[in-house]
């Protein structure tokens, strides 16, 4: 066995994204106890910035350990009790995986399909709101399986109505695109620190809103988690709680997500999302030039997951094994129905650059090349450019 040197690549798939090397030289720093003085007043810097970036200032927000879908569990299992219903929004794969959970929390789940590539319907998630008295209702706010943004705000506007808590998916959308907690009315909040928040995988930020905490705390039957029980972490995460012994905290990987949010605060969050909407629209633009569709109409498009259709005839798995080879750029392929019929282009964090974009249609033009497909590249980076600015 020999020390593990990964190759240098350029992470343009659907997470994770390209970690700077401020935020991965913070991670390599000395490893302290996880009950030091100096970390729990770092644990403390880290519950506010998230608070600021998921726009929750009366929530509690903690980084949980484990990925995003570790927030996903949390989020279910803490919230939702055996036998009460809940409406799913299915609009991809990972409303798909909050459904299975939810069956595994024991509630009656009333899943409300949707076909790929649409963003949630409100009127039909009132629909099922409105028929059958659900307690809850979740749904993914960025669908990194279709590149879909649904309206998260009129989402939770309705549940509100109907007297029902929300559980909002916001691993892709955190930091890429506006959240907004309290203005939203959100309940419950979870993220990814590997999209938008180009800090390494492994840890998912958490908000929970207060009448959400009053329903964790009056649960006839505690969680089905222990790991993720939302009282025991907090009696860890907050000061009131005592600061008692959950788990050994991932002390390296939270200096990295510490260096993370205080790069963004540096940048500013409105700032961020802004440049994640330039690159974007430089990438829709030189990717159109380049004669390729994108299938999800411009009104639901996410900016920072682009879905573009492969051609007739173009093998997209081989095209995106030639882009690894020989330009080390990383993107997806797609999921679930879209499997084989499209690529999945992140431009999320540290990776939505105006550079990263015109490596991606210099690339793009190559694989296309190499299967008999001819292209403008010169015609498409102009058009990236003129929306791309410098
Ligand atoms: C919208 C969404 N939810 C949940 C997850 C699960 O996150 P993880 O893979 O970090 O567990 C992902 C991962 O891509 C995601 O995109």
């Amino acid at each position: 066995m020999k020390t593990f040197q990964p190759p240098r690549r350029v992470l343009l798939g659907p997470g994770p994204s390209d970690v700077p090397p401020r935020v991965l030289l913070a991670t390599a720093r000395p490893t302290i106890g996880h009950l030091d003085p100096a970390f729990l007043q770092m644990m403390d810097e880290i519950r506010s910035a998230l608070a600021r970036l998921f726009r929750a200032p009366q929530y509690a927000c903690l980084p949980l350990p484990g990925p995003g879908t570790a927030g996903m569990e949390a989020a279910i299992m803490n919230l939702l009790e055996p036998g009460q219903a809940v409406v799913v929004a299915v609009n991809g794969v990972f409303g798909r995986r909050m459904a299975e959970m939810a069956e595994r929390a024991g509630a009656e789940v009333i899943r409300v399909e949707h076909a790929m590539g649409e963003p949630v319907d409100p009127a039909r998630v009132e629909a099922a709101l409105w028929a059958r008295g659900a307690k809850a209702l979740a749904f993914v706010h960025a669908e990194t399986s279709t590149g879909v943004l649904s309206d998260a705000g009129q989402l939770c506007a309705l549940a509100r109505e109907h007297g029902a808590m929300t559980i909002v998916d916001c691993v892709t959308s955190l930091g890429g695109v506006a959240v907004d907690a309290a203005g939203w009315s959100a309940d419950v909040l979870y993220s990814g620190t590997q999209k938008c928040l180009s800090a390494p995988p492994g840890l998912a930020p958490f908000a929970l809103g207060p009448r959400a905490r009053e329903a964790v705390a009056g649960r006839k039957l505690r969680a089905r988690t222990w790991l993720y029980d939302f009282d025991l972490l907090m009696g860890y995460w907050d000061s009131k709680g005592g600061r008692a012994y959950h788990h050994t905290a991932p002390v390296n990987a939270l200096y990295g997500l510490h260096e993370a949010l205080v790069a963004l605060e540096e940048e500013g969050l409105e700032a961020a999302i802004a440049r994640h909407r330039r690159v974007h629209e430089g990438f829709v633009a030189g990717v159109e030039m380049l004669g390729l569709r994108l299938p999800v109409p411009a009104a639901s498009r996410l900016p920072q997951l682009n879905v573009v259709e492969a051609p007739a005839g173009v093998d997209e798995a081989k095209a995106r094994a030639l882009m690894l080879e020989r330009f080390n750029l990383e993107i997806g392929g797609g999921l679930a129905d879209w499997a084989g019929r499209v690529w999945r282009v992140g431009l999320m964090g540290a990776s939505a650059t105006p550079a990263n974009v015109r490596l991606f249609l210099e690339a793009m033009a190559y694989a296309l090349n190499a299967q008999g497909r001819r292209t403008d590249l010169l015609a498409a980076l102009d058009a990236a450019d003129r929306k791309l600015g410098s």
